[in-house]
């Protein structure tokens, strides 16, 4: 039996109290058989998010987080204190944090783990840019950052991967589903374990069945189509059908 398919949403640094009718949106939709929503909106939202969405199937995450659980460290969140605030799941390691922040991959292994100690699972995104694709360095590229990132004795129940090539994020441009399948199935042989594997970048109503419906995609990590409701429950309906839990 296949595993339900995540549909994550990132909201990345958007959002502000009046959004939350767009969650409100979320919680009062049926979710369809076989798949899971994840709204992660930024760390000022996240409490007031998880009050909202108790008891219904939306969960909230957060977008990234410290490695250590309090100290410091003005400015920083860390995963416990996420947790505290209601969230689930952490993304970690997005390619924006890569090259804004800096972060390594040792850094990004770190934030994974900080995930599980609070009880979080960490969403932990690969990705290659333009360059390394055209290079033909996709594999390599992918399968250093798992190395490098994905923290020891990492199971299904705390680690979910998301594939999310650079040059598809925010762009509109997909790879095919021959580029998707090569990637997904290279992780999978990688890490295996039944850990899940997200495809992100340009998901779109439009685009999501046939992104969802490639082997080895297990769910969508979703960025501007996650900030109207009705795109995102589109997403997660073509996720549907493109077989969840079958
Ligand atoms: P996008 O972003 O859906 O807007 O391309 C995806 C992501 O960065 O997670």
């Amino acid at each position: 039996m296949e595993p339900m398919k995540l549909i994550a949403g990132n909201w990345k640094m958007n959002g502000l109290k009046a959004s939350v009718a767009e969650l409100e949106t979320l919680v009062a939709a049926s979710v369809p058989a076989g798949v899971e929503l994840l709204l992660c909106p930024p760390a000022t939202l996240v409490a007031g998010f998880a009050a909202k969405a108790t008891g219904s199937a939306v969960r909230i995450g957060a977008q990234d987080c410290h490695r250590l659980p309090s100290g410091a460290h003005t400015g920083d969140i860390s995963a416990e204190m996420l947790a505290d605030a209601g969230a689930t799941h952490i993304i970690v390691g997005h390619s924006e944090r890569r090259a804004d922040h800096g972060e390594t991959d040792e850094i990004v292994r770190h934030k994974a783990e900080a995930a599980r100690r609070a009880g979080c699972v960490a969403i932990l995104c690969v990705g290659e840019t333009l360059a390394e694709r055209e290079a033909g360095r996709t594999l390599a590229v992918i399968a250093a950052q798992l190395e490098g990132s994905v923290p020891p004795g990492a199971k299904a129940e705390t680690l979910i991967i998301a594939y999310e090539p650079v040059w598809a994020i925010g762009t509109g441009l997909t790879p095919t589903a021959a580029q998707v399948a090569e990637v997904h199935a290279a992780i999978a042989g990688q890490i295996g374990k039944g850990i899940r594997i997200l495809y992100g970048g340009s998901v779109k109503p439009g685009n999501a069945a046939e992104l969802m419906a490639i082997p080895h995609v297990d769910g969508a990590l979703v960025g501007g189509a996650s900030l109207k409701a009705a795109d995102f429950l589109a997403i997660a309906e073509a996720a549907a059908g493109a077989g969840a839990g079958a």
